[in-house]
């Protein structure tokens, strides 16, 4: 493999609070050097990264890859391409597949298949057989077989003593429980946040406290038994509060959110004619929760930004409200979402660096992940991003095989110009080509 020497361009790598111009040398997939000014390899393949931002490689950690059973509306290729063209150089994948990922052969499987991939995977495994919430997976064997956590998401753990079973269980394997924060019995069959647009619109409502009940039983729980618990696609200002609050009794939690729940409220619902692809779970809340996710994102209290991608096929989408599927696909929005936050300024103190830990050291952190930073001796795993790139999204256009964003046709500024993965180029200016030596 040719040496990769990326220069001039603006490096931010928050793990090492580096923002400075610099150049990198990345030999043999790793990175050998990055300093303010390096001698030019004759032999080396070079990327001129003047007036381009240069970051660790984007990881997403929350992403449904549908692959085994549902590859009509994304699989493993078609999900990692899709990870490349959005910036993203690895993924973790969660296990509401068909069969469910409950099992070291489906962990396996994960990797056999994305061994080449234009984006690395970590798969992630059931917490309970077959999703069922009655019986704990097989933890042990399933981190054995390189599953980085463990997670029901998609379905709430109904029953508290899984719960504990499966903290205390997955401390014992150094390994972190995902949850889904869902009180089935509150959620009731809801397509929407409840409060007063759900009333005006005639949709069943989910209120907040389905969300923050789960997210207080479990916290609760996790006092009794340690261990490390992360909360998926936090999206009300009382889980904030809750997240704040247990942080600062000590107890070892992380939280992500998506920008799905950061820029959009329940009013889209209305406004865009009961668009299906506004229908997620958890719902898009009211303008109060969405300042509350940005205050808790910026206060630390929310660690990490990931996608919650979640595809489906246009056929599934195009139904009434009531019968859509959940679901917003984000590996190819998320990143120039972001961008275009920090280029307009609307929120004062979301600035470059902090976005970029957000989708880099934090994530690798959360899930104890290689890379996430550009220290020598990491993986050579990068992003590279043009500022001031204008487009409109087009899911038309997209590697996914899905097409359900609420934020088709939006203009925006900011986006990935490569992808690199193991120093090799996965995404260069939008065309993803596979990681031929694997990834
Ligand atoms: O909207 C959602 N879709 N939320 C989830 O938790 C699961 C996901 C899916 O798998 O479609």
């Amino acid at each position: 493999m040719k040496p990769l020497f990326i220069t001039g361009g603006r490096v931010v790598d928050p793990a090492r609070n580096f923002d400075d111009s610099a150049d990198i040398l990345i030999r043999e997939g790793v990175v050998e050097k990055l300093e303010k000014e390096l001698k030019q390899p004759p032999e080396a393949e070079v990327i001129d990264a003047a007036g381009l931002v240069v970051t660790p490689g984007l990881i997403d950690i929350h992403v449904h890859l549908r692959d085994p059973g549902q590859e009509y509306k994304e699989d493993i290729l078609s999900g990692t391409r899709a990870a490349a063209a959005g910036g993203f150089t690895a993924l973790a994948a969660m296990a509401n597949t068909d069969p469910a990922g409950d099992d070291p052969s489906m962990i396996r499987y994960i990797y056999e298949r994305a061994a080449n991939a234009a984006a690395k995977v970590y798969p992630l495994g059931a917490l309970t057989k077959g999703l069922e919430g009655k019986e704990m997976a097989e933890l042990g064997r399933m981190k054995s077989a390189g599953a980085v956590g463990f997670s029901d998401d998609g379905r709430p753990v109904v029953d508290g003593t899984i719960m504990r079973n499966a903290l205390q269980y997955a401390c014992g394997i150094d390994a972190p429980v995902i949850a889904h924060e869902e009180d089935s019995y509150l959620f009731a069959g809801g397509v929407m946040h409840e409060g007063s647009v759900s009333s005006v619109l005639g949709l069943k409502g989910i209120p907040s406290a389905a969300e923050e009940a789960m997210m207080a039983r479990d916290l609760l729980i996790l006092k009794l038994t340690g261990g490390s618990l992360h909360l998926a696609h936090v999206s009300t200002a009382g889980s904030v509060e809750l997240v704040r609050n247990a942080k600062a009794e000590g107890l070892q939690l992380t939280a992500e959110v998506t920008p799905h729940h950061l820029l959009l409220t329940d009013r889209l619902v209305k406004n865009s004619g009961y668009n299906t692809n506004t229908k997620v779970n958890p719902p898009l809340r009211t303008e109060y929760d969405r300042q509350a996710l940005w205050a808790g994102l910026l206060d630390g209290t929310i660690d990490a930004i990931a996608s919650d991608h979640a595809p489906h096929h246009p056929d599934d989408k195009d139904v009434e409200y009531d019968f859509a599927p959940f679901g917003i696909a984000g590996l190819e929005t998320t990143l120039p979402l972001m961008l275009d936050e920090v280029a307009s300024g609307r929120i004062k103190k979301f600035t470059l660096p902090l976005l970029v830990e957000k989708l880099t050291s934090a994530p690798a952190r959360i899930l104890d992940l290689p890379g996430g930073t550009l220290a020598p001796g990491s993986p050579a795993d990068l992003t590279i991003i043009d500022l001031n790139r204008e487009f409109i999204v087009n899911p038309e256009t997209w590697y996914s095989k899905s097409r359900n964003t609420p934020f088709a046709g939006k203009r925006l500024t900011g986006a990935p110009v490569y992808t690199i993965v193991g120093g090799r180029i996965t995404m260069k200016e939008g065309v993803v080509t596979e990681n031929e030596k694997g990834a």
